[in-house]
This record gives structure tokens, sequence and C-alpha cells, in this order.
């Protein structure tokens, strides 16, 4: 472990933090006026559920079904477990530091403040980028709502700039090659139209913006910022209607499933099936999100860790029943729609209760929009209060205890760029981000307590992985090679060049895309070794290798924006946070 003290790695001490905790509602305890503590674990269990259960299910399922069949319910349980190690790190971490700031918190005990900075960084990929998806895919439902009961909007006022010009050109495309326009999906024909009645500013451009995404993110940001009672009371409300929803839509859509949809159950091999890992992952994202409300908890280090785990559990078992009823009521073929689960039920003939679901659906990703936007302004509170933002980010309202400056913030940060971005690209980018930190949390327990022997109340259960992690890597490859040696052979063709002579592309431009999965086969392998030396838990391990291993397969692509964002971050790090950090003024004086 680096020492504390050294800049860069300069840890805080739980001791430090536990020491000195942030001050609550009256102002006791700290420095400054703090958050109000109001949550029991029924709350967070229910914020979690709030947060879990949303667009993902709601919506970018679909095109994962269509993608991989009904096998793709394999991937929710695979997700579910990677996710489950996951928790139970974020789980420790929340039972040992229990005050804001979440993986950004634990980051900054474990490899320090570098680390930490980036972390937090990333973490803006998951809170904010992720709502940018769900107030995307809220407009959409929104927009189909009110088309059902006569109201239309004009689509140039219901889609972003960048997927009405990617459907644009797809058409013209089209067009242009004399092709039928029925080759089109109706999502492409919408944009086509948005953009061609579009009125036009500046000369040529189009003025296409996605309104009912920056006007819910408006009104969840102003229902956040006036305070954290009103925003629990509003959440569990949603939580129930949406238990509910998906409750009536596994007993009723039980009634018409036909078995023989699930034949063949993987039509695309595996290949087809881990093109959703993005949209699978994004649907279990959120359990941590509670762990930011540690300073607004009633006991945060006995109920955190609870509430983690029953929403993944309650979220899991729900996933994996959909997924198997959507893809028994209709073909995986047909599922390639932004609104699967209402879709099914219009399939079938039942257009009330597919009103009813698509209506539940709007509820559905309100509830998601408002813990994130609930999340990450504690995020920034808790790094400003470090000296890594400036000190605005942690001002408090005097009269309704929120992080005022950073929930404006956050408001604008979601509802401007939801204007105009295309909803693929930032589910992309939330996973990848997520998937990020979810890697650094595991390997954060393996620093502050690799062999389980920890006094907080919650700590990952210890299992010896000398032995056990080797084992599983090597029965890994050997499935990988007796059920899907395609990939290996793939591998190994495009590295030595096999390929790029066989499609006359250059060297590089074939052998890019394989380096996620080369990363990831040489961090696999020196985590093996150094599990094997140090006897480390099995768990945090697990967690470390099946979230790294996701992400080889978000592509090279993802990898580099995901990295531009790193270097911005960093240079934002060296520009104000590494002079104005606490830590750094601490040593100073
Ligand atoms: N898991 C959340 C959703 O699916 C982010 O909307």
């Amino acid at each position: 472990m680096p020492p504390a003290n050294s800049s860069l790695f300069r840890r805080k001490t739980i001791a430090a933090i536990l020491q000195n905790p942030p001050p609550d509602a009256e102002g006791h305890g700290g420095s400054a006026g703090g958050l109000a503590r109001h949550l029991t674990v029924r709350d967070l269990t229910g914020l979690g559920i709030a947060a879990i259960i949303g667009a993902g299910i709601f919506s970018t399922i679909g095109q994962a079904s269509l993608n991989g069949g009904p096998a793709v319910s394999l991937l929710f349980v695979f997700t579910a477990i990677a996710c489950a190690f996951s928790a139970l790190c974020y789980a420790q971490f929340a039972a040992t530091i229990p005050v804001s700031g979440s993986a950004y918190t634990y980051a900054y005990t474990s490899f320090g403040e570098l680390a930490a900075w980036i972390i937090g960084w990333a973490l803006i990929m998951e809170y904010a980028v992720g709502n940018i998806v769900v107030a995307i895919s809220w407009s959409d439902y929104f927009t189909g709502l009110l088309d059902g009961i006569g109201l239309h909007i004009p689509r140039w006022l219901t889609m972003g700039t960048q997927s009405a010009h990617h459907g644009y050109e797809t058409v013209l495309a089209l067009m242009q090659a004399g092709k039928p326009l029925a080759e089109a999906t109706p999502a492409q024909l919408e944009a086509y139209q948005a953009w061609a009645n579009a009125p036009t500013l500046f000369g040529d451009w189009r003025f296409v913006v996605d309104l009912p995404a920056f006007g819910i993110t408006v009104l969840i940001t102003a229902l956040v910022y006036v305070g954290i009672k009103e925003s629990k009371n509003a959440s569990n409300l949603l939580v129930l209607l949406k238990l509910i929803i998906v409750g009536v839509v596994i007993v009723v859509g039980a009634f018409y499933v036909k078995p023989e949809n699930w034949t063949p159950f993987a039509p695309n091999g595996m290949g087809g099936v881990l093109k959703g890992v993005s949209a699978v992952f994004f649907a279990y994202i959120g359990f941590d999100a509670i762990s930011t409300t540690a300073e607004e908890c009633n006991n945060p280090q006995r109920d955190l860790p609870k509430a983690m785990m029953y929403a993944l559990i309650i979220c899991t078992v729900l996933y994996v029943i959909i997924t198997l009823v959507l893809t028994g009521m209709v073909s995986y073929k047909e599922l390639g729609v932004g609104d699967p689960l209402s879709f099914v039920f219009a399939k079938v003939g039942l257009p009330r209760l597919s009103g009813l679901v698509a209506v539940s659906a709007v509820f559905a990703m309100a509830s998601v929009l408002l813990v994130f936007q609930l999340g990450q302004p504690r995020i920034w509170l808790t790094m400003s209060r470090d000296g890594l933002l400036p000190s605005v980010f942690a001002r408090v309202h005097p009269k309704f205890h929120t992080p005022s400056f950073s929930t404006i913030v956050t408001g604008f940060f979601v509802a401007v760029p939801a204007l105009f971005l295309n909803m693929d690209l930032v589910v992309d980018l939330t996973s990848i981000g997520t998937l990020f930190a979810f890697a650094l949390v595991c390997g954060g327990i393996l620093i502050i307590d690799p062999y389980g022997r920890s006094e907080a109340r919650f700590r990952v259960p210890y299992i010896n992985g000398q032995l056990l992690v080797p084992l599983l890597l090597a029965g890994s490859a050997f499935l990988l090679w007796r059920y899907d040696h395609a990939t290996i052979i793939k591998l190994v063709e495009d590295t030595n060049g096999t390929t790029a002579a066989r499609t006359g592309e250059s060297w590089y431009s074939v052998f890019r895309h394989q380096i996620p999965y080369l990363v990831f086969v040489l961090a696999s392998l020196a985590i093996a070794v150094v599990t094997f030396r140090k006897k480390l838990s099995l768990l945090p391990v697990l967690g470390l290798l099946t979230n790294l291993y996701l992400m080889t397969q978000l592509g090279i692509n993802n990898w580099t924006m995901f990295l531009i964002w790193l270097l911005i971050g960093l240079s934002i790090y060296f520009g104000y946070g590494y002079k104005h950090s606490k830590l750094n003024k601490a040593l100073v004086e």
C-alpha cells in the first residue's frame, strides 16, 4: 500500500473520517450546516429499487433481446452475480465509512487521492450521464402516451439532434439507393420526418431538440432541491406503483407465453448474447446509489448493507422472470423496439394493458431520475468538502438542508445534453464508467481488508482465493474454448495479422478491437498470480474480474471515449484539486 501522505497517493484514514463526522441537520458534529437524517432500511431498499428498475428493463432490454434471444436471461443472471460481488464490497465500505460520497470516499481511504478523484470523475458517467439516458427514454414513453390520447407534439421537439440526424441520413441513403422505405425502422422514419420538418436556425442548423427530456429533468431537479423528505415520500410511492405494474406484467404475461418461442434459446450464439452487456448492465445500475445517502440514514452501518442486497435480489428475480416472459410471449426477432414491455401486450391483443404499462414506465423512469439527481450532488458535496472541487459545491441550503449549488449544476449537466444526444452513445458511456467504478471498489476492499478481518459491522465473507481463482479462470478459459472457440481464433488471427491480410485493412485498425480483451487477459493473469501468492479474499477478486470482463465487451471506441473523459478529469485535478486538497493543506501547514 502506498504511504498515506505521499502527494498523489495521500489517503484519508478511516479513523480520521469517523472522528470528524460531517455535520448533521442542526449543524452538530461538523463545521457547517448538514443534511437531515430521515431514511430507514425500507426507504433505502425502496430508493435502491427506484434507481434500479427503469430505462434498462423498460427500454434497452428490447435491443438486447433482439441480439441475444431468450438466452439474454442468462446474461441477466451473470451480470447480477457480478453486481452482487460489487454490492458486497460496497456494503462493507458503507458499513466502514458511513458518510456521503460512495465509491469516491472509499477510494480515498484505500487507493489515495488521485484514484479517488478518478473514481469521482467516473461516477459522473454513472449518475449524470446515466440520467441523460433515462430522461431520453422517459421522453420516448411520454411522447407515445400523448400520441395515444391524441396529443401530438411536433417530432422535432421530441428527439435529440443526434438521433434525428442519424435517422435522416439512414433513410436518405435508402431513398438514394432506390430501396423501399419499409426497410427502415419506424424510429428511423420518425427521425427522418423530425429532421426534414424542423425549422432551420443560423442558416443550415436544424432545430431538433428533446423538450420532454429537458422538462422532466428540470422538474425532478426542483423536487430534489426542495428536500430529501419530500424526495423520499415521492420515491416510495413511485416504487410501489412500479412493483405492482411489474408484478402484473409477469402474472398476466405468463398466460401468453408460448414455450416454442424459447427455441432456439441463443439464436446468435455467445456473441449475440454479449452484445447486450451494456444494456443489461445498465438495468442493474443503481443499487450502489443508496450509499450516497449515508449521512441521511438513521443507522447507515446496519441499514445500508441490508438495503443494497435486498434491492439487488428483488430486482434480479424480477428481471430474469420478465426476460423469460417477454421472449416467451413473442419471437425475439420482434423485440427490437424502444418500449418492449408495452409492445408485447399490444402484440398479444391487450391494448389496455399495453397502455397501462406505458404509463407505469413513465413513473418508473421518473423515480430513477430522482435517485440519481439525488446522488450526484452528494458526491460533489463530499469532493468539495475535501477541497478537490470549489467550496460552493458543498453549500447546503439553510432551509431545505440539501446541497443547493451541486443540485442545480447536476440539473444543467443532465437537462442540456438530453436535448441533443443519442441514447445508445450515452448507455455505453454510462456502463463503462460504472463498471470501472465497481472494479475499483472491489479492488479497494482487497487493499483495506484482503483477509476479511475488519471490525466493521458488515464485511465480505472471507474465502481463500489462492487455488479457487486460478481454477475458476482456467475453467472459464476451457468453457470458452469448448463452446466459443471462434472468439479465441479471432483474437489470434486479428493479432498475428491474418485478418488484416485477408481484408486488406491495416493491421492496427483490425487489432485495436482486441485491445480490451488482451488487457483483460493480461490483467486476469496478474490478478490470479497475486491472489495465489497472497491468499486474497475470493469474492472481491471475483468482483474485480467480472467487472473487468464486462468492460471488455464494450468495445474499443467506448474505451477511447472513456479515456478521453479521464484525461479531462486529470487535467482538472492537476489544475485545481491537487493544490486545493485539504490533505495538501494539512501537509503544508
Ligand atoms: N438501472 C437504471 C435504469 O435501468 C439506471 O434505468
